[in-house]
């Protein structure tokens, strides 16, 4: 037996104006996507904007349903809404940033992006070739980001199907 550890790293901003503008712009797309969700059973509205390779970006909201498992979280809405562009689909996606506040809160919350999200990223940015970064607001104003979304999913379940291409 041997023991065997893990190690992630990732920046650390301790306020939105240290962020790369493009970072910032992207993070500010996904505060205005986050006013479409349509939330009503937990109140929490997230947004999630995603930057691709040739400079366009595309947004999506969390959408619940009184069928609770049925409804979808931002970051997924927002890659899925890219899959079904013409151009989006044929490049690849570079960044993306999530937000999140409460209903009827001026304050945005630290959030993270839930485990299926990560696995479908992350399966999204292996297929494509490119790192995915990860743009998270933390405490206090404070962001992190991550270089690439495969970081925040060690062991990922692999699919003997996945290919690339
Ligand atoms: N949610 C997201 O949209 N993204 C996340 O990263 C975490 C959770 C949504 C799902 C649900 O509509 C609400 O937030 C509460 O879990």
């Amino acid at each position: 037996m041997e023991d065997k550890s893990l190690h992630t790293s990732y920046k650390y901003y301790e306020n939105f104006s240290d962020l790369l503008p493009e970072d910032q712009e992207l993070y500010n797309q996904a505060c205005d996507a986050s006013t479409k969700s349509y939330a009503p059973y937990s109140n929490l509205n997230v947004g999630a904007a995603i930057r691709f390779i040739n400079g366009r970006t595309i947004t999506g909201h969390n959408h619940e349903s009184g069928a609770y498992p049925s409804g979808m979280c931002a970051e997924r809405v927002a890659l899925y809404n890219a899959v079904n562009d013409d151009e989006l689909r044929k490049t690849s996606g570079v960044a993306i940033a999530i937000a999140a506040r409460m209903k009827d809160q001026e304050e945005f919350m630290e959030i993270s992006p839930c485990g299926q999200c990560r696995q479908v990223l992350a399966e999204y940015a292996y297929v494509n070739g490119t790192p995915l970064k990860v743009i998270l607001p933390s405490n206090n104003g404070a962001f992190i980001v991550i270089d690439d979304i495969t970081a925040l999913l060690p062991f990922i379940f692999n699919s003997p199907k996945r290919k690339k291409g």
